[in-house]
Formats: C-alpha cells, sequence, structure tokens
C-alpha cells in the first residue's frame, strides 16, 4: 500500500499507475480534491486488481499530509511505501529570482518532502516500509538559472542520505531516484517531438518500482537515470 504525492500528473501519476497496475493500493494526491479524485477513480477503473483513492494534500500543509496517512490507515490498514514526488520548477537567474518563488520551490521540494516523511514515519516503521524521494540530477549538478531548483534538490539528495542512515537499523529503507529530464508539462512548456530524446515518465516509474521490488535486505540507496541520448544539439 503506497502514498504517491503529485500522482494527479506526470512521474508520480505514472508510479501511481505502474503500482495500481500491479495490483497494489495507492493514495494519491494532488492540490485539487476533484482532480486527485478524478485521477484515482481512473487508475481503479482501468486496473481492477488494485485500488487507488485521491486525496488533496499541499506538501506545505503538514496537516494535509497528516489527513492523506490517515485515509490510507482507514481505508488500508497499513502504509508499506511513501514516493514523495510534488515538486515545482521556477528557473530563473538570480538577479531575476523573485521570494515568492523561492519559496515555493523550497517550501514545495524540500520541505514538503520533509513534512511528507514526518507524517508517514510512524506507519512506515510499522510496517517496515519504503521511502523514496524524487529527486533529480539538478540535486547533483547545478546550471545557470537553477538556484532555487538546484537547492531545493540538492537538499532533497542530503536530507534523503541523512534519513537513510536514520532509519535502516528501524528496518525501513530510504532511497532517492534522481532523474534527467523527463517529458512532462513540468517545464510549464508542452511537450512535443523535441520530446523525444528525453525520459518518460514511465521510465522513471520503473526505477522506483526497482527499488520497492528488491528484497528487504537489499537497498538501492541513490539511482541517477539519464536518457541514454543528449539533448540534441540546437535543440530546445
Ligand atoms: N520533469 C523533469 O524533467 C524532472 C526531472 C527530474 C526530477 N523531476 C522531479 O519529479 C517530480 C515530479 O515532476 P513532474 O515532471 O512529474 O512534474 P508535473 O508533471 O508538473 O507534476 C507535478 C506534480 O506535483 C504536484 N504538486 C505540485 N505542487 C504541489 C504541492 N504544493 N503539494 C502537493 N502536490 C503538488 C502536482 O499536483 P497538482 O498540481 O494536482 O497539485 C503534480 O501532480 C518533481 O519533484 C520534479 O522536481 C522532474
Amino acid at each position: 500500500m503506497a502514498l504517491v504525492t503529485g500522482g494527479t500528473r506526470g512521474i508520480g501519476l505514472a508510479v501511481s499507475r505502474s503500482l495500481v497496475a500491479e495490483g497494489a493500493r495507492v493514495v494519491l494526491t494532488g492540490r485539487d480534491a476533484s482532480v486527485a479524485a478524478e485521477v484515482a477513480a481512473g487508475l481503479a477503473a482501468d486496473h481492477p486488481s488494485g485500488d487507488a483513492v485521491g486525496v488533496a494534500v499541499d506538501v506545505r500543509d503538514p496537516a494535509s499530509l497528516r489527513a492523506a496517512v490517515a485515509v490510507a490507515a482507514e481505508r488500508y490498514g497499513r502504509l508499506d511505501a511513501l514516493i514523495a514526488n510534488a515538486g515545482v520548477g521556477r528557473m530563473a537567474p538570480i538577479q531575476e529570482l523573485s521570494d515568492d518563488d523561492w519559496r515555493e520551490v523550497i517550501d514545495t521540494n524540500l520541505t514538503g518532502a520533509y513534512h511528507s516523511v514526518r507524517a508517514a514515519l510512524d506507519a512506515l516503521v510499522a510496517s517496515g516500509g519504503t521511502i523514496v524521494t524524487i529527486g533529480s540530477l539538478a540535486g547533483a549538478h547545478a546550471f545557470a538559472g537553477g538556484a532555487a531548483y538546484n537547492a531545493s534538490k540538492f537538499g532533497l539528495v542530503g536530507f534523503t542520505e541523512a534519513i537513510m542512515h536514520d532509519l535502516r537499523d528501524l528496518g525501513v529503507r530510504v532511497a532517492t531516484v534522481m532523474p534527467g529530464s523527463v517529458a512532462t508539462g513540468f517545464s510549464r512548456r508542452r511537450g512535443g517531438a523535441d520530446d523525444a530524446w528525453k525520459l518518460q515518465a514511465e521510465d522513471v516509474a520503473e526505477a522506483v518500482l526497482f527499488v520497492l521490488r528488491n528484497p528487504g535486505r537489499a537497498l538501492p540507496s541513490r539511482i541517477e537515470l539519464r536518457p541514454t541520448r543528449r539533448r540534441p544539439a540546437g535543440g530546445a
């Protein structure tokens, strides 16, 4: 039974779909209750061997995360995995970065993951569960315009590694999957033919499922996932 933050589209939706298709029960979240409910109902209808329920969560609000964990407990009785995926990107050089954009990125990508882990922790310790954060290669390699996003993802990778050490002897496995460019709506630019070189959201889902499928004694704690081919010269 898994809780996926940011499961309404992109990578979180692909992870949720893969889990439900394998027969898992999933609480998926987004900020809009009706969108989350509609997406979850679609997954459950497509894959009757699994189940999904949509819950409104803003990862900047710890109370909303505690409520989602309570839904998991009430509906499914346990929580085996947290996929801390919700994230935003606001790219601007430091001369142009607004305070609001800085706060939104750090509060969502970094502090939101912290709130997600804190809300789910007791249930995951009880089940001997797994935490997977969706980091990014932007958490290991900085780029111009990435001040807020790089800071959030470098922070997230450090946070994930630290809690991996905190929790491993409690039987909770913690991993981060760090994708390069993925063809989602994340960059505020619609996908197109020039996205063909990128990873697909399903590729990231496969890496998450790889972590979850590993036997409990084995922990692939950090997965860097690149598009095999580089961005084409002159491409977007
Ligand atoms: N796309 C890439 O190239 C790429 C590469 C590496 C890593 N990543 C990481 O992968 C994760 C998912 O990205 P994506 O590409 O799938 O993006 P996306 O398609 O824009 O989806 C983002 C998801 O996060 C949710 N979300 C955003 N802010 C939230 C908040 N405050 N509280 C709760 N949910 C929130 C959105 O749900 P609602 O809008 O419904 O609330 C949505 O489900 C992010 O952490 C991103 O940094 C992306």
